[in-house]
């Protein structure tokens, strides 16, 4: 295949995905000629196409264009400097998170950090290799989450994924006034029916107790707080990543819980916001 015929696969595939209402058809379609041939996307110009290549990419973006993840094609997420391995059953990072993980790193912890919910370990990983605590503790309910976040977690040996559910009242007990830093990104989003068409079809490729939390959004964050002030130290910090709707609510439970102090709400890199921190009272 010429580099000609390239280039024009590459157009076709992105009149495709956008008849299918991609986000970012170009992109999509460069990343995923660029995943197949094994090179960087800013080198798709230099890349020899095999013989197998246009039968492989229309199939990868006939995938697409039924609105699989791009990064369920790729197999790969990025997120900070590194590409975690998702797929089915396995959350997606999303860039907002990066504001969460860069919040963390900034309140410089030591010794033990707990990211509730870790998916693909993308908190924990980020704030292992970046701030360099003791230990960082993954909890995860889904068996599948937890087998990616142990691969994506191997080569850091400050971090631990353990099987937990974030709101059990019980949760790592030896550890209650402990932990220097909590950060959560559970699932928040209030819950909208897939018919309705009101999210883009992605979404509902994310696991589902992934993404909704009851018909408020709120039943994970309601869960954590009272878990999260058992485990911190005094002094401790939580960061929880929240819908754009439920920035107040999540701010009056924290309040409401009465275990905190400096709680802020702070913006995502598009101004809303996104999250709430808070310090774990000194005095009780
Ligand atoms: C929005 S995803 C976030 C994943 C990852 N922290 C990230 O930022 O990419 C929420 C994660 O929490 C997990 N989860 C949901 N409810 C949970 C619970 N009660 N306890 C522990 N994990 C839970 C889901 O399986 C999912 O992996």
């Amino acid at each position: 295949m010429k580099q000609s015929s390239l280039r024009s696969a590459i157009d076709n595939a992105t009149q495709s995905l956008i008849d299918a209402h991609v986000a970012s058809p170009e992109v999509d379609a460069r990343l995923i000629a660029a995943h197949l041939l094994g090179v960087p996307a800013t080198q798709l110009i230099l890349a020899e196409p095999t013989p197998e290549f246009e039968a492989d990419y229309a199939a990868l973006i006939a995938r697409r264009v039924e609105r699989e993840p791009l990064q369920h094609i790729l197999g790969t997420a990025p997120f900070g400097v590194h590409d975690l391995k998702v797929g089915p059953g396995v959350f997606i990072p999303r860039l907002e998170t990066e504001v969460l993980a860069e919040w963390a790193v900034e309140q410089a912890p030591t010794g033990t950090v707990v990211d509730f919910g870790t998916g693909s370990g993308a908190l924990a990983i980020y704030i292992a290799e970046r701030a360099r605590p003791e230990l960082v503790i993954g909890v995860e309910k889904s068996p599948v989450a937890i087998a990616a976040a142990r691969g994506n977690a191997a080569a850091h040996s400050n971090v631990r994924i353990i099987e937990g559910d974030m709101t059990d009242p019980d949760l790592l007990f030896e550890l209650t006034g402990t932990v220097d830093l909590i950060v959560a990104n559970p699932p928040y989003v209030p819950f909208v029916p897939e018919e309705s068409g009101e999210l883009e079809p992605e979404v509902y490729r994310d696991p589902l107790e992934a993404v909704f939390s009851g018909d408020d959004g709120m039943d994970a964050i309601r869960g954590l707080i009272p878990v999260a002030a058992r485990l911190l130290a005094p002094g401790g910090k939580l960061g929880i990543e929240h819908d754009d709707t439920t920035a107040a609510l999540t701010r009056e439970l924290v309040e409401a819980d009465g275990s905190f102090e400096n709680i802020r709400n702070m913006p995502d890199l598009t101004g809303r916001d996104r999250f709430v921190t808070a310090s774990k009272l000194r005095t009780n």
